[in-house]
Formats: C-alpha cells, structure tokens, sequence
C-alpha cells in the first residue's frame, strides 16, 4: 500500500514568534458598516454572537482597528472575548473624524493616545499587535514605528504591525524596530503582493491580505467562491494569515470549513 503524502499546510502560525494564532482568522470591519463609510454599527448584539462562535469555532486571530466605526469594532471586539485566550490585533494612524472623511496621522502623540484609548476598548492589559494602519505622507514612517517601540517597551503593546506598506517602507521600519506583520490587500484575482508575501516569509513576518475574498467595492478580475479564495491563500505561505470578513454566521462556519479544502 503506497504511503498518502502528508498534508503540509501549518494550521498555525507564531505571531511574532511567540503568539500562536491559528491561521484562519476574522475581520472585523464589516461588523461596522459597509467599506469607506465604515459605520454606524447596526446590530450589537448579533455582532456579539457571531464574535463569539468565530471564538468558539476556533478562530484565535481578531483584526479590528480604530477607524472602524471609529471605536466601535475596537469596543464590540474587546466586549465580545473580554477573558477569552485569543489574540486581538488594531489598527492606528488612521482616524475617522465623521462619516466619510478619513484622517492620517502617524505622529507619535497621536498613535500613543490612539493606544491607550485601544487598551480601554479592547479591554486588555496589552495589545497583542497594534498596527501603523497607513503611512502618513507627513511623519517618516521611522518616526511612527518608534512611537509603536516606545509603547511596546513600556509594555502597552506587544507586537508592532504595518499595513499598506510596500518593501522598502517594510525595510525601513524594520531599521527601527522588530516587525511581527504586514496586512496588504491580496487574494487570488490580484496576487500582485506574493514577492512580498515571500520576503515576510523568509523573516519570520506575517502577512495578513485583506480583501481575502476580492471584495467590492475594490474587486478587480474574477472571483473564486469564498471557501476556495481562503484555501487558495492559506496554501500560498506558512506566514499567511487569513482575515475574511462577514456579518453572518452561516458565512463564518462556511470559511472556516475552508480548511478541509487545505
Ligand atoms: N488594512 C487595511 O487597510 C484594510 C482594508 C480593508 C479590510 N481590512 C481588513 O480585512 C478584513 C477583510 O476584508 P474585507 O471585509 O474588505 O473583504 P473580504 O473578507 O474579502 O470580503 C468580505 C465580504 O464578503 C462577504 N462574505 C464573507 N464570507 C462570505 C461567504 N462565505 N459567502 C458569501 N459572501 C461572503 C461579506 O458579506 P457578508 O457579511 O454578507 O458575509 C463581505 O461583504 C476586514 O474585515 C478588515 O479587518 C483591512
């Protein structure tokens, strides 16, 4: 009898070496609205719920961030797995002042205050991975990272993340400080980021693609069905870890079948 081949694919993936998270995560901004309107949240309680079995059914990753709502992805997140052993990840820089306008600013009083006011949303000691959402044209990207370092050495932060960076904003962050993971938009109909995927990869980076499934409004090409979409993309790279995001529950027991596919 021949031997089947062992399947490869790693479940897991070690945050910043040391934040097991499994790589099959959820998305947290749909839960506020629809993209670049980004709110107001409809129903709490549902999104409580559905939180809750993403929880349950094994997710350990959640990524929300400030601009979504503003704070109320944060707050419903950190109410829903308030004691749960699961790892939260935000987003900061990127504010939303009022309904359709999104402001950037990377300066260091603004991520610090941004952190403390992530601490008492998420309802945690520390934050697990805090995220420079943008680049701010007007603070060099060195100067945002070592505002995140200084709150990573004071303990507030665990690990420090970027997203929507390319290779050599990645590079010169990494000058100042250790970075756990990048979140760029990816999926199968525009793998434009797999060189990137691969250079995280041989640094022990995550990359984390948003637009998992190549949602509208943003979608360019033809679309594989969700459940192939995130297959496709957690056989890509071990570093890969997938965020799709949704609002109903029958779609997030869906994806997260997508790992018989794998
Ligand atoms: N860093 C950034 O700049 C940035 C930008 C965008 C997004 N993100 C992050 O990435 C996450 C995912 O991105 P995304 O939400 O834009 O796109 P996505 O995950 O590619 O797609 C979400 C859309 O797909 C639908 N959907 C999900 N599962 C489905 C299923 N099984 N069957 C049918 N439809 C399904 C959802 O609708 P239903 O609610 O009806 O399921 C929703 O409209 C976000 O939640 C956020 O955390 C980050």
């Amino acid at each position: 009898m021949s031997a089947q081949p062992e399947n490869t694919t790693p479940r897991t993936f070690d945050l910043g070496g040391d934040l097991t998270v499994n790589r099959l995560g959820y998305g947290a901004m749909r839960l506020t609205g629809k993209p670049g309107n980004f709110g107001p949240f409809e129903d709490w309680e549902a999104g409580l719920q559905l939180l809750r079995r993403a929880a349950s059914l094994g997710v350990t990753f959640f990524d929300s961030a400030r601009s979504y709502g503003p704070e109320t992805a944060d707050r419903i997140v950190g109410e829903a797995l308030d004691g749960r052993d699961v790892v939260l990840a935000t987003k900061g820089g990127v504010d939303k002042p009022e309904p359709g306008r999104i402001t950037v600013d990377g300066s260091r009083d603004t991520l610090h205050r941004e952190i403390d006011d992530a601490l008492t949303n998420l309802r945690r000691d520390q934050i697990a991975l805090f995220q420079l959402h943008r680049v701010d044209p007007n603070t060099p990207i060195e100067t945002s990272v070592a505002a995140l370092a200084e709150a990573q050495a004071d303990g507030r932060i665990r690990h420090i993340g970027l997203s929507n960076v390319n290779r050599r904003e990645l590079d010169r962050a990494l000058s100042v400080a250790p970075i756990a993971s990048v979140q760029n938009r990816l999926n199968s109909a525009e793998p434009e980021q797999l060189d990137l995927v691969h250079y995280t990869a041989e640094r022990g980076i995550a990359f984390i693609p948003y637009g998992p499934l190549g949602a509208d409004p943003m979608a360019q090409g033809a679309k594989l069905a969700p459940q192939q979409a995130i297959a496709w993309l957690l056989t890509q790279s071990p570093n890969i870890i997938v965020i799709p995001g949704t609002t109903s529950i029958e779609h997030l027991e869906e994806n997260w079948d997508a790992w018989t596919l794998v």
